[in-house]
């Protein structure tokens, strides 16, 4: 099955005449339990399930509005070059949603959030599209079909159609209808997620070709799906218990995981700085000394850190540039 049959699958009973404009925000979000490598690159369709926290406020806010002659992009008030893949990718991803061949979008996107820096952007970014798709055709679709529009654009983009902890359920079926996010109803109103930026620039190698890499070279990569099946199920009971230290740790030694496999990748990847690897010991070293505080990192050197809301002023004392955000905030 191709993207456009699995978009037409989706929309075919519904409007095509768009409105005038749509407008959304989708936030960033950040895995807890890791998607690393698909099993069907085109459809991006995970080998794994995955879950994540999404990152309130940050994100990515886009509006749409029909053209007349041709596609613009613009990113954080600067028009996007043609011949950038960033631009390239949105085209291709808007060619699945035309009315007809003359119709062309003005799509103006602000992250507020670095973009490929290992923040996911791409993924609030792509949500936040199939979100103002959806309010300028005016589908009504549903978090389930909208998560599906939105992982064809990037994988983790369907876990950031919603807020709070999302849940990526793998599926099965050939043709993805099986494979979507879903909100896990729980909230975690203490805890807080830090974000250290020790890099905004573009990463070496995409998560695409990470992926592809790791899946085709690397031989731990077989021992991955257990260790996320039972990761899983760790985050998942942690979140219902309310169980800190079993999230972090959990978390912690997923991203770790995740990480191994793509440094025996061959060539090998290794996303970490030197400054990457100092955060991390001394989060070893204050856990050492009674703090409860974790880490996680995606395809990127900056680190994100897990920690509770009665330890937010010694956490910035020890790392004067982080950002905290409460994913849970009113
Ligand atoms: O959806 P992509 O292609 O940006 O891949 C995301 C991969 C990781 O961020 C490393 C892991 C994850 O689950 O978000």
């Amino acid at each position: 099955m191709t993207k456009q049959e699995v978009v037409n699958a989706i929309i075919r009973k519904l409007q095509r005449q768009p409105a005038t404009r749509g407008v959304a925000f989708a936030p960033a979000n950040i895995a807890l339990c890791k998607y690393w490598g698909k099993r069907n690159e085109s459809l991006n369709l995970p080998v794994t399930s995955s879950l994540s926290i999404s990152l309130a406020q940050l994100g990515t806010q886009t509006e749409i509005v029909l053209a007349d002659r041709e596609d613009t992009v613009v990113l954080n008030d600067n028009i996007v070059k043609k011949d950038t893949s960033f631009y390239q990718q949105i085209v291709a991803f808007l060619d699945l949603f035309r009315a007809d061949n003359d119709s062309y979008f003005t799509v103006v996107t602000t992250n507020n959030i670095p973009t490929a820096a290992g923040l996911a952007s791409s993924a609030s970014g792509f949500a936040a599209l199939v979100l103002a798709l959806n309010e300028l055709y005016g589908w009504q679709l549903q978090g389930r079909e909208l998560s599906i529009l939105a992982r064809l654009g990037s994988g983790s983009a369907c876990r950031s159609i919603y807020h709070g902890f999302v849940e990526w359920h793998r599926g099965t079926a050939d043709d993805g209808m099986d494979c979507y996010a879903a909100p896990v109803p729980d909230t975690w109103p203490e805890l807080r997620i830090g974000v250290i930026t020790l890099e905004t620039g573009a990463k070496p190698v995409s998560s695409r070709q990470g992926m592809q890499r790791t899946v085709a070279t690397c031989r731990l990569y077989k021992c991955w799906p257990d260790k996320v099946a039972e990761d899983l199920e760790n985050v998942k009971s942690a979140i219902t218990h309310k169980n800190f230290d079993q999230l972090g740790q959990t978390a912690e030694s997923n991203a770790l995981a995740m990480h191994a496999t793509m440094i025996s990748t061959w060539p090998p990847i290794v996303y970490w700085l030197p400054e990457s690897l100092a955060v991390m010991h001394k989060i070893w070293q204050l856990r050492q000394d009674g703090l409860q505080i974790y880490f996680t990192m995606d395809a990127g050197p900056n680190v994100k850190l897990l920690l509770l809301e009665h330890d937010q002023a010694l956490v910035k004392n020890f790392f004067p540039g982080v950002a905290i955000i409460a994913p849970f905030a009113t």
